[in-house]
Formats: structure tokens, sequence, C-alpha cells
């Protein structure tokens, strides 16, 4: 049975005698970010600095919750707003792999010139078992390159700590609750962010639309699952897509992008079922959608496929 007291107390010793100098780790605000950043930061105080980046496509309010989270555990930290570069390094890229690519290396250079500005000899990592144990070259990965911010290469010439490295996910949230922790039981988010959630080029203005439509989705199901009409499905979101379609508004012509909702049952992520939402529920988000963004979109659809032959992104 995993204690996550004796844990916590032998893992502290031991980042104590491994860490000598200024450490630093990227705190993205996934879970195993968090609990690696609390923990090291018991060991080892103001030695660590956390850097939280906001690469402009974060969920709606995720990074201020982030930085307040470091705040109320009085961790170290530095809050880094990198979206603009990140705007910039996408602009005219449509394509999902060259997405995905372009924000893993574009977070690279952001962190390092962090760890630089500190002098950082060490580089913790939230990494846990089942990160190196599939690192075989799996198969999905000729799929889509799944990339997770936070996962740095080791070529930065930083001496790697992995404090979570034997630890399973439950046993993670485990020491994160014993530790004090309070995170929203989120569901799982994509490394590079709302970017795939844009189909086509992830500008600015794509964030926001997709952001606030991720948010009513999230609020709408969640009060489903509040009243009982619904259960939570193992994740939910919306894709802006770049279809453009006619509509109306008053007695007026409109012309405004369609946003699709995205909700699914799964185990692992590896296979899905697409779920059965109430119609009621639907229809709020819908409502919602095109009212808040009146003047952009103006159709709302649902999706209905599994995976496969669909994956959960769309990209
Ligand atoms: P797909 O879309 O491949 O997604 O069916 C399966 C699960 O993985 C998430 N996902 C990612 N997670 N980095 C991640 O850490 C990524 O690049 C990435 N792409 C997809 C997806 O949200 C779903 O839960």
């Amino acid at each position: 049975m995993f204690d996550p007291e004796t844990f916590a107390n032998e893992a502290i010793e031991q980042i104590r005698q491994q860490i000598d100098g200024k450490t630093i780790i990227a705190c993205s605000g996934g879970v195993d970010s968090i609990v690696a950043t609390v923990l090291v930061s018991m060991a080892i105080g103001d030695q660590l600095l956390a850097v939280h980046v906001d690469t402009g496509f974060m969920r709606k309010n995720e990074s201020a919750d982030v930085v307040k989270m470091m705040e109320n555990m009085d961790i170290n930290h530095k809050f880094v707003d990198a979206s603009q570069e990140f705007y910039d390094a996408l602009k005219g890229v449509e394509e999902p792999e060259a997405k995905r690519k372009i924000i893993g290396e574009r977070f690279i250079r952001v962190f390092e010139r962090e760890a630089k500005i500190i002098g950082s000899k060490f580089l913790v990592q939230g990494t846990i078992a089942p990160d190196w144990i599939e690192s075989g070259g799996e198969l999905r990965d000729t799929i889509k390159s799944h990339h997770n911010v936070g996962a740095l290469p080791e070529k930065m010439d930083m001496k790697l700590v992995e404090p979570l490295r034997d630890l399973y996910k439950d046993e993670v949230r485990k020491l994160g609750r014993y530790l004090g922790i309070e995170f929203a039981e989120r569901q799982p988010f994509p490394g590079p962010g709302l970017a795939i959630r844009i189909i086509g080029e992830p500008t600015e203005e794509a964030a926001h639309i997709v952001r606030e439509a991720c948010a009513i989705v999230e609020e709408e199901f969640e009060k489903g699952a509040e009243e009982g009409i619904m259960e939570l499905p193992w994740q939910y979101f919306a894709v802006l897509t770049p279809i453009k379609t006619v509509g109306v508004h008053g007695d007026v012509r409109a012309y405004g992008y369609t946003v699709a909702v995205r909700a699914v049952q799964s185990l692992d992520g590896m296979t899905a079922a697409y779920s059965k939402i109430p119609h009621e529920v639907l229809d709020k988000i819908s409502i919602r959608i095109t009212n808040t963004m009146k003047d952009k979109v103006n159709r709302v659809v649902y999706d209905i496929t599994n995976k496969p032959p669909a994956t959960i992104e769309w990209e």
C-alpha cells in the first residue's frame, strides 16, 4: 500500500541530498507538475523557481489559478506571459503536426531563457511511471506526436531530478492530497493546449473564441452533472472549425464560424465512445456560445464519432 507520508518524507530527504544549487521546474498546472513543484519546494525552499508559462493557449483562468495556487503555498515562482511569442511563431501555420512541433520548441526556448537568467543547475520534471514505461515508441505517436508542456530535453545542461518517477497517477493524487494541494481534479488537457482545438491557423482571436467556448462547455456539463441529469464525461471541450456558414441575427444575414462540441467516455484515452448528452444541456451550450460570440459563431454541432476511427482531439 502506498503511504504518502512515508513517501514524502523519504523523497524530501533524497531531494535535499541530490540538489545543491539553483533549481527550476516548469509548472504547467497539470497534477504531476504541481505535485513535483510542491514536494521540491518543501525540500529546498527558495532554491527552487517554479516557472509558469502562459502560451496563449491555456484554458480560461488557468494561468491565474496556477499562479494563485503557488502564491498560496508560498512557492518561489515566476509567471511568464509568452503568448505573443507563441502567436507570432504560429502565424500562417495550419498543419497539426507543424503546430505541435512549433509549440514544443517554443516552449523549450522560453524555458531555457528563464533557466539561464537564474543560472539553474538542476531541472525538476514531474515525470511519472507511465511516462517512461510507455515511451518505447508508441504506436499512437505515429498518429500524433504527443507533447507535454514541461517535458523538456536533458540537453539543457542541467541535472535532471524526477521525484515522482516511480509513482502512478492515483498515487500522485494521493500524495497531492496529503501535501494539502487544492487542485481541481480537472479533465485531461493536451500539452499544446487550445492550439490543437483550433482547426487552421491558431490566431489570438481564434484562441479567444475557443477558450470561451470550452469554458461554456465545461460549465454547462458540470452544472448538468450537479443537477443529476447527466454523468460527467471523461473529457469534454469545444473545437473551433474554420467552416463559415450563413446564419441570421434578427433579420440580418450573418456569416460566422462553426463550433463543434466534443465529449467522450474513455478509460485511458486510447479508445473512446462519444457521450450521449441530454439535448437540454446541448441546447444551453449552443445558445450560450452563439449569444456570447454573436458576431463570430452562428452554428454549433455535436461530434458523434467514436475513437477509432476519430481521435479525441480533432488534431
Ligand atoms: P487523441 O486526440 O490522440 O488523444 O485521441 C488522447 C488523449 O490524449 C490527449 N492529448 C495529449 N496529451 N499531449 C498530451 O499530454 C499531447 O500532445 C496530446 N494530444 C492529445 C487528449 O486530450 C486525450 O485525452
